[in-house]
């Protein structure tokens, strides 16, 4: 062979003999060799195991994806490039077979309003909001709306209500609809929305999941009535993870449940802090005693575990002194993202809901002066000594 051929095929396609390594490895192939047409062809035709091309599905991903399984108690994931994938590929899958409609919790996530307004609703699925917190007016708006699909988040973003997932998978199975969670603030290590009786869960692994601000993307696990499906519409519409994000994601969930543990702690901290500041008009926190859920909480989460995010209104506050605040932070990072091992506070009104309407936003409760907190692994003194800094 000459040096032009050699230099394409030498020392490529080895098996890996009996060599297991201690972690997965990043497959970047995006295609694989067979020793046969025949094998190739019972691949392709799902007739036996094995990778054909990376869009159908990877080994990296396979990896990420069994792990998400376990966490969740899911019957098969699916690992998609960011969380709002994972979202629309849960949302449109949920609704393949079931009516165009959405019954969608009245606080979400900004870009899922989007999602649900600005790309589902022109392409002719109806779409209602309704307060999941509050189980007549839920199932009033099922018995209207008799839709395909149910979407809600385990703790809305960022006023932080927490619904019944138990009983709002009761009155979505019972209208025939699929349950969609999004479980990105809980965690599997607070709430495991598939054993609550919801259909999918779905997760921006950008937050806790990977944990360290490197990586985008998003995964959603389904039942064993729905995992097919959601797997035949990904091998057409591509919203695959690239391999080294999920070897990024696999390594941070590694160390996510401690993670989670010292943020969640620190959220305690914090918020009590907060509540007693004269500068803070009103602290949210799912831990607080006087949180109007409660008793949803103290029935679904584990004890001392309530999630890591506290958003709080600062008095008399508009625009101009919210931004003159969180430029004094000196170890809380100014950033729009959550769950990383760092501190972090975002500007919903201008980042997170700002493609949501003003008077949208007044309706769902978020007002100009208030912030989020995503606390982080640090010290729970530094991070209250730099607010207090800020706060003046
Ligand atoms: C609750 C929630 N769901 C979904 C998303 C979307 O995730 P991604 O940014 O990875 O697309 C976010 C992002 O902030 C989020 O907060």
């Amino acid at each position: 062979m000459k040096i032009h051929t050699q230099a394409v095929h030498a020392g490529d396609r080895k098996k890996a003999a009996a060599h297991v390594p201690v972690t997965t490895p990043i497959h970047t192939a995006a295609s694989y060799f067979y020793e046969s047409m025949a094998q190739l062809d019972r691949i392709f035709g799902q007739e036996e195991e094995g990778y054909c091309y990376s869009r159908y599905d990877n080994p990296s991903a396979a990896a990420l994806e069994e792990l998400m399984c376990v966490l969740e108690g899911g019957h098969g994931a699916l690992a998609c490039a960011s969380g709002m994938a994972a979202v629309q590929m849960a949302v449109t899958t949920a609704m393949a077979d079931r009516p165009r409609s959405v019954v969608a919790a009245n606080v979400l996530y900004g870009a899922t309003v989007g999602l649900l307004m600005n790309v589902l609703e022109p392409a002719g699925v109806s779409v209602r909001f309704v307060d999941v917190t509050d189980l007549p007016a839920l199932e009033a708006a099922v018995a209207e709306a008799r839709p395909g699909c149910v979407l809600i988040e385990t703790i809305s973003n960022p006023l932080l209500r927490v619904g019944q997932i138990d009983r709002i998978a009761q009155i979505a199975r019972q209208a025939g609809a699929a349950l969609v969670v999004d479980n990105t603030f809980a965690t599997p290590l607070i709430a495991r929305p598939l054993d609550l009786g919801a259909h999918f869960t779905v997760h921006s692994v950008t937050k806790y999941l990977a944990g360290h601000g490197d990586v985008l993307g998003g995964v959603v696990i389904a039942d064993q009535d729905h995992y097919a499906a959601l797997r035949n519409r990904s091998r057409i519409l591509g919203p695959v993870l690239g391999p080294f994000e999920c070897y990024l994601t696999m390594r941070g969930i590694k160390t996510f449940p401690l993670r989670m543990e010292r943020q969640c702690a620190n959220a305690c901290r914090v918020a009590g802090w907060l509540a007693s500041h004269p500068r803070v008009e009103r602290a949210y926190f799912t831990g607080d005693p006087a949180h109007p859920d409660a008793a949803t909480i103290r029935r679904v989460f584990p004890a001392n575990l309530y999630g890591a995010i506290v958003s709080f209104e600062i008095r008399d506050a508009g625009k101009e002194e919210i931004f003159a605040f969180m430029d004094r932070l000196k170890i809380v990072v100014r950033a729009t993202s959550l769950g990383d091992v760092h501190t972090m506070m975002l500007y919903p009104t201008m980042s997170s809901h700002r493609e949501i309407s003003p008077k949208h936003r007044e309706r769902m409760g978020i007002r100009d002066n208030l912030v989020r907190l995503s606390l982080g692994i640090e010290a729970a003194d530094d991070i209250i000594a730099d607010l207090a800094q800020a706060l003046g």
